[in-house]
């Protein structure tokens, strides 16, 4: 039996990336043989393995078959007849489907080598449209090694669309597109995910409620910085902000201008609540947010509440986050309106209110005489 490094610890090692997981693929052996080696299987519906002490997993050498639309429909075909070449073959893209031997050798019979040189995205065989799956992780490479001229290949490119136009993508999981979606937001020009799978028409299908930051037609957008739709250039810029994947999203789709569609995507993809809720607010306040600097005292009291600061003080910095990465005029720090809002809530939520409960005052004149001390307390900033 053969054993070699596959997929993404490849690729990333050439890259010169931190490597975080090995995958392997075991040539000329059994499930028993595996076994009886010692490593654990975990695979259902393919022979996968853990090894017993590092914990990398080990898949025997397999081809796949498309037999169904869908995810289920996959006829695998494992034994020690199968060899690394097909095993190979079988994978997404070009730079995916390189192999490394024990001996430090590559074994890249689709030029995935060349590929990584020329910063081309191209998948390994039409066996690609099997997978829907595939179109969000080209995206997410484009997007992840885009500042070093990546782009997909015309070919590619053309069978995404293909894909697209055969209702392949409806038929992906709202787990899988978030999972993929959260994952590019997490890479250095996230907006480059957007902007492939809205050039090959899959980004209407698959994210209908962001469809339209993006414009009419992806050409319209191609080169100038000014002239890319306002969403993408927010998101660009949080990503350059080093902000944290959730107000990346709340960048994204700030410039929706209300609460709703941010509501059906999170809600439909079952994103995590933290997603949904900053980036509602953002579509909703950040007019508001923006001007905070120049907001009078009941003004600002009145949009921290709106934005459930006093009880949900720590989404306010992210929030503010979010609209200095849409802000074309500051990409400096501190952002004033940031400043402004962080510190009135600081004040507002350090008044004493101590002393109304034992007042004999009702419940409506406590809010009351807590807002005109809140009030007071914004004054004295200015
Ligand atoms: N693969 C594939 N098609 C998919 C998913 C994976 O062909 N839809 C193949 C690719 O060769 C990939 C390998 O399986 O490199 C391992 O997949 P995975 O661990 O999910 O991704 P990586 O490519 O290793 O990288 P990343 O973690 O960045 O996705």
């Amino acid at each position: 039996m053969e054993t070699y490094l596959v997929g993404g610890a490849v690729r990333d090692r050439l890259l010169g990336l931190e490597v975080h997981e090995r995958d392997w693929v075991v040539v000329g052996a059994t499930v028993e043989a595996m076994l009886a080696a010692g490593y654990r299987q975990v695979g259902r519906d393919f022979p996968v393995f853990l090894h017993p002490e590092s914990g990398d997993e080990y898949a025997l050498a397999r081809t796949e078959r498309k037999s169904a639309p869908g995810y289920r429909g996959f006829v695998v075909h494992a034994s020690p007849e199968v060899t690394l070449e097909e095993d190979l073959r079988r994978r997404d893209l070009t730079i995916n489907a390189i192999a490394e031997g024990p001996d430090g050798a590559l074994i890249d019979p689709f030029g995935g080598v060349e590929d990584l040189r020329l910063g081309r995205l191209r998948h390994v065989s039409p066996a690609f449209v099997e997978d829907p799956v595939r179109v969000l992780r080209c995206a997410r490479f484009a997007a992840q090694f885009a500042h070093w001229g990546f782009r997909v290949s015309h070919a590619t490119h053309k069978l995404m669309r293909e894909m697209v136009d055969a209702g392949e993508v409806d038929a992906l999981t709202p787990e899988r597109v978030w999972a993929e979606l959260e994952r590019a937001l997490t890479t250095p020009t996230p907006a480059r995910f957007f902007e492939v799978l809205q050039r090959c028409g899959a980004l209407a299908r698959v994210l209908p409620e962001l469809d339209p930051l993006l414009g009419p037609t992806p050409e319209s957008h191609a080169g100038s910085d000014d002239a890319r739709p306002r969403a993408l250039r927010a998101l660009d810029r949080a990503a350059t902000l080093d902000a944290s994947p959730e107000v990346r999203f709340a960048a994204l789709v700030l410039p929706l201008g209300e609460a709703g569609p941010v509501e059906s995507l999170c809600a439909r993809l079952h994103a995590p609540h933290a997603y949904r809720d900053l980036g509602r607010l953002a579509a909703a306040h950040h007019p508001a947010v923006r001007d905070a600097a120049q907001l009078a005292p009941d003004a600002l009291l009145e949009l921290l509440q709106r934005l459930d600061a006093f009880r949900r003080p720590g989404r306010l910095a992210d929030l503010a986050r979010a609209v200095q990465a849409d802000d074309q005029d500051a990409l400096e720090t501190p952002y004033p309106p940031a400043e402004r809002l962080l510190t009135a809530h600081a004040a507002a939520a350090a008044v004493d209110a101590s002393d109304l409960a034992a007042s004999g005052l009702d419940g409506p004149q406590i809010a009351s005489a807590l807002h005109d001390r809140r009030v007071a307390a914004l004054a004295a900033l200015s």
